[in-house]
């Protein structure tokens, strides 16, 4: 049986909630391994908008077990949240339905805090341009060996124990950024009020997810954000703080990394990125704007503008690469329509050189110019396009020229958000 992994092959909002729902479907198991609610999926289903951060997409659709892998950080009180909204629209959420992994940390209100001040501490240029989350903070303190995790809710005394080792941190950070000190008491008592909440849902996920592999169920994995905001891949230090790429899926969960079969990268048409950092391909002009319009281009967590610009074959070239992406979804292809020419960059010019990659060095990356190919447009439309030959011929060479320069081949090609607007050339799922 086969388990797939879907990683964003840019910086995040290629469209993977389509995607997701549409591949798990046919799965039995959706994981989410990395990141926390700095994500937003949105998905339609039967008319019906269900908005994400959390939770994995497969809730949504009955009989699949939706797991929360110990790669996440995860935020108990937004958590609740969201299963109460759910469950508004109709989905019920239990904790057979539901697994949150024991040993996942958890995002605490002070990491929140603690990411908003240090944004607005910050000198333009060091703004990293976060969601505001706490995604970043709570991540130190899980490599710095003091987060409060699931496991630690059901303890009383370790409670305790955890809470006072974070804040003999917090409190000194808090004092050099003019904070006041924790409200010890008052925290204590919110994660002893939400504890019986998280804890009906913990359990060993990498023991049932190795067990529901042997059985021979599908695993899909659900990735967030984009390769390129990964922290040791991406354009650091303009990242998120976990690891995206798709051997995060194995970590992420507590499964080997030969349980991983299929690696589908989503890659939307042109590039976007939201937040501060180097984007080579960003335009500053009226087709920058038109993209931006025709692809409702705001995010779903923030609401803010992003920015747009041509499709960089080199930078999803290297996050093939370093992902092991087996096929790419292409998504919102529809957007181009009507463009009458269409640029895609091949490489880049720094310093009189031509690389064929992204240099890892910020300063050097902020340099880069693009060297583009360019392209005859179409005036057709692509959307709702359900197989090649509804495609016109400038599209399908389009799509064909990204093949060529991103050296992965289309398994699947979206063409709108309606579900069965897709046209499928490689099942991820094969056995
Ligand atoms: P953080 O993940 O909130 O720490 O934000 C770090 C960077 O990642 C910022 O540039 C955010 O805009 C970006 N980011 C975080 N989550 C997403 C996402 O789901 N889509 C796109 N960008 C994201």
């Amino acid at each position: 049986m086969a388990n797939v992994v879907v990683v964003g092959a840019q910086w995040g909002d290629e469209g993977k909630g389509k995607i997701v729902d549409w591949l798990s479907e046919r799965a039995d198991v959706i994981a989410r391994f990395q990141g926390g609610h700095n994500a937003g999926h949105t998905l339609v289903i039967d008319g019906k908008v269900f908005k994400l951060n959390a939770l994995p997409s497969g809730v949504v659709r009955g009989g699949k077990l939706s797991v929360i892998g110990n790669g996440v950080v995860l935020d108990p009180w937004h958590l609740v949240k969201e299963i109460d909204s759910i469950r508004v629209q109709g989905v019920e959420i239990t904790p057979e339905t539901l697994m949150i992994a024991e040993n996942t940390p958890l995002i605490l209100p002070i990491h929140g805090e603690l990411d908003r001040a240090r944004e607005e501490a910050a000198s333009k240029g060091a703004k990293i341009g976060t969601t505001g989350r706490g995604i970043g903070p709570a991540y130190e303190d899980k490599v710095g060996r003091r987060s409060v995790r699931v496991a630690d809710l059901a303890d009383d005394a370790t409670l305790v124990a955890r809470v006072d080792r974070a804040l003999l941190h917090h409190d000194a950070l808090r004092r050099g950024l003019g904070l006041e000190p924790v409200d010890r008491d008052g925290l204590l008592a919110s994660l002893r009020e939400i504890a019986p909440e998280i804890l009906k849902y913990a359990g060993p996920v990498w023991k049932v997810l190795n067990e529901k592999r042997r059985s021979g169920k599908r695993i899909l994995f659900e990735g967030a954000q984009g390769a390129l905001l990964d922290i040791d891949f991406g354009t650091y230090p303009y990242v998120t703080s976990s690891n995206v790429i798709a051997g995060q899926a194995a970590t992420g969960t507590g499964m080997g990394p030969g349980a991983i079969d299929f690696v589908l990268g989503i890659v939307k048409a042109y590039t976007t990125r939201v937040g501060e950092g180097p984007f080579p391909t960003e335009l500053h002009d009226e087709d920058g704007q038109r993209l931006g319009e025709r692809g409702r281009e705001f995010g779903t967590v923030t609401g803010r503008k992003r920015r747009c610009g041509w499709f960089d074959a080199v930078l999803v070239r290297q996050t093939c690469v370093t992902s092991g992406v087996n096929g790419i979804s292409l998504t919102k292809l529809d957007v181009l329509d009507g463009f009458e020419t269409i640029r895609i960059c091949t490489g880049y010019e720094l310093d009189g050189a031509v690389l064929d990659h992204l240099p890892i060095a910020a300063e050097q990356q902020a340099r880069c110019t693009p060297i583009y190919e360019e392209m005859e447009g179409w005036t057709e439309s692509t959307e709702g396009a359900r197989s090649w030959n509804d495609l016109p011929g400038a599209a399908v060479k389009y799509v064909r020229r990204i093949e060529e320069l991103i050296g992965c081949p289309v398994a699947l090609l979206s063409t709108s958000p309606e579900r069965e607007d897709t046209i499928l050339v490689t099942d991820p799922f094969v056995d």
